[in-house]
């Protein structure tokens, strides 16, 4: 199987519950291993930009003043097939659909504050980690 990265983001929900250290341990535990990390608190320029394929959705504007509310812990993953495995550890985007014992059914409150960001595919996955960790890509 591949060795793939991820772009992975704890949101300010999360950070705010005092659980990177949690989120971290299902990351090691699944063998998914942390490459780069950094923790910032995101311009409004920032996270639009993160964001930009949502931009004409109408929960864009919600999304981003949420994003830049507190600090935020940004990391890429690296490991085999790190895409879905990193998807499945975080469940569905709606905690109340998320499976039990996901991070979002365990640590997230509503769809809009759902405690982590992860990539949707490998393509999407370089972009943004070359959007937050340019050196790691060069
Ligand atoms: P999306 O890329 O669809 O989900 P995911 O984060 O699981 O890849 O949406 C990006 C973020 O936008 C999502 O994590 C939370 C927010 N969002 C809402 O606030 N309301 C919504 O109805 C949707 C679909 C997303």
């Amino acid at each position: 199987m591949a060795i793939e990265r991820t772009l992975s983001i704890i949101k300010p929900d999360a950070v705010a519950k005092n659980v990177i250290g949690q989120i971290y341990t299902r990351f090691e535990n699944a063998g998914l291993k942390i490459v780069a990390a950094r923790m910032t608190q995101l311009s409004r320029a920032e996270a639009e930009g993160f964001y930009a394929v949502h931009s004409e959705r109408p929960f864009f504007k919600d999304l981003v003043d949420f994003m830049i509310s507190g600090p935020v812990m940004i990391q890429a993953l690296e490991g085999e097939n790190a895409v879905l495995k990193h998807r499945d550890l975080m469940g569905a985007t709606d905690p109340k659909k998320a499976e039990k014992g996901t991070i979002r059914a365990d640590f997230a409150d509503s769809i809009d504050a759902n405690a982590v960001h992860g990539s949707d595919a490998v393509e999407a996955g370089k972009v943004e980690i070359a959007y937050f960790f340019p050196a790691l890509t060069a």
